[in-house]
């Protein structure tokens, strides 16, 4: 199988069953890694990796995510890897999402910022742009004070919606039809299945 391997904390998990498996099991896959940080880790646990020159599909792809809600929409790219993940997810004939409990909500845009990724040039416009779609964007910084850049040297902006969002499909849109946004972190339609991790160390699967 070809699997898409997601980002973050609660995949690096999947890292280390995959290799696990790949060393006990036999189990003979080829990953395509959402980020450098992945990538590392991956080629550190032996997971063999292939690029988008080799691979036209995907057959699963692992993935975590910043929040979840009960259509699967989700909110991605508290770690900066949205656009890869997006890319990579689109090309997934199935996504398969890992999270916690807390990250379930009953609307995105409440428990975590949304971020957006950005051509440096064309920030200052793209403010105003999703400013004045109700939004607080903060530009995502290092602890230097300098600005984060994306894996693609890109920024990021970290967007505030008071009242969370209420419809991500249309906001996805509107956001993407601002020039100078490369992507967004909101994944609509992407995902098919979900594993939440409980407080007492069970896992419940929702499918949709
Ligand atoms: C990476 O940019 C993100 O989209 C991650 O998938 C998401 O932030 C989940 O990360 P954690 O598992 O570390 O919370």
């Amino acid at each position: 199988m070809t699997v898409g391997l997601g980002t973050g904390s609660t995949v690096y998990f999947t890292l280390v069953r995959l290799a696990e498996r790949i060393e006990s099991e036999g189990l003979s896959i080829r990953g395509v890694p959402t980020s450098e940080d992945t990538a590392e880790k991956a080629r550190a646990f032996g997971i063999p990796l292939a690029s988008l020159d080799e691979v036209e599909a995907i057959d699963l792809t692992i993935d975590g995510a910043d929040e979840i809600d009960a259509q699967f929409c989700l909110t991605k790219g508290g770690g900066g890897a949205l656009l890869r993940e997006k890319v990579v997810a689109y090309i997934s004939k199935r996504e398969a999402i890992v999270v916690g409990r807390d990250k379930v909500v009953e609307r995105l845009g409440t428990t975590f910022r949304l971020p957006v990724e950005v051509i440096p040039f064309a920030r200052p416009m793209v403010v105003r742009a999703i400013t004045a779609l109700g939004a607080d964007p903060q530009l995502r910084t290092e602890d230097s004070g300098e600005p984060y850049h994306t894996d693609n040297g890109n920024e990021i902006l970290d967007c505030v919606f008071p009242d969370g969002i209420s419809d991500p499909a249309a906001l996805e849109a509107d956001l993407d039809r601002i020039p100078g946004v490369v992507e967004s972190g909101l994944f609509v339609g992407l995902a098919q299945i979900c594993f939440v991790g409980e407080e007492d160390g069970s896992c419940t699967v929702l499918e949709l």
